[in-house]
């Protein structure tokens, strides 16, 4: 069975102190919960003090974006190494901001994924349709595109590694939520997707997130679907008892 993930990405929210102060009340909400696996995402001024203040809790760290290579000369750049030498476990990657705003691509999105899991970090890898994309029909195109070459060449040991986030760009930040039916409707073609690529088992065993305007709300119906393995959620992961009831879906 897949163990839902519950995933906060704090995007360019938060400084060292406020994440610090997060985190704890966070751990303290949900330090009873064992069923479900709980991340936050800081910005990386404070990856290092989360890490810290989460250590020993149930609270597992990510980042919210690296560099593939090992280290060099990448000015303003972020190792694979750096990560996990903090405790870091996940790495989002591939988020629809960073596609938009910083020129992120599905090439550029593979060789990050690729040099997450040969580092051992757990790459999320967020896909997502646009508005115009969805209304012209292409959604499923769109997403097959950016599965089949952001996971180019990867091999996983582990499937449990491999978490895929279905984040429709038109409901990120929004209020607009995909209802039950349509991201379950996209989660079971991802998974058929994944098993073309990977096999049955493997996909069976990789965690699907929606993301996308998750609240405490709207969180139990969605997390009610079959192929619906956990949330990535931004706006409301700021707040430590908004984010820990969606925990507690
Ligand atoms: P949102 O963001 O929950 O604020 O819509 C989700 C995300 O961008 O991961």
């Amino acid at each position: 069975m897949r163990t839902p993930l519950i995933a906060g990405n704090w995007k360019m929210y938060k400084t060292e102190t406020e994440a610090v102060d997060t985190v704890r009340r966070l751990a303290s909400a949900v330090a009873d919960v064992s069923a479900v696996e709980v991340m936050v995402a800081p910005p990386f001024t404070a990856l290092s003090a989360v890490a810290r203040a989460a250590e020993g809790t149930v609270v597992r760290v990510g980042a919210q974006n690296l560099f593939w290579e090992a280290e060099g000369a990448f000015t303003g750049e972020i190792a694979p190494g750096m990560l996990t030498a903090l405790g870091c476990t996940y790495v989002i990657i591939g988020h629809s901001e960073r596609r938009q705003y910083f020129g992120e691509t599905d090439d550029t999105v593979n060789r990050r994924v690729g040099a997450a899991l040969s580092a051992g970090l757990k790459p999320v890898l967020c896909v997502g349709e646009t508005e115009a994309q969805r209304e012209a029909g292409d959604t499923f195109s769109v997403l097959d595109k950016q599965v089949e070459i952001g996971l180019q060449g990867v091999s996983l040991k582990n499937p449990g590694d491999l978490v895929v986030a279905y984040e429709p760009v038109w409901a990120i930040g929004t209020g607009k939520t995909a209802t039950s039916g349509q991201a379950q409707e996209v989660h079971l073609h991802l998974r058929q997707r994944l098993a073309g690529r990977f096999g049955t088992e493997t996909a069976e065993a990789v965690r699907i997130l929606y993301g996308g305007s998750v609240k405490p709300g709207n969180a139990p119906e969605l997390m009610g679907m079959p192929d619906i393995d956990g949330a990535l959620v931004g706006g409301a992961s700021l707040d430590a008892d908004t984010f820990s009831r969606i925990v507690r879906f």
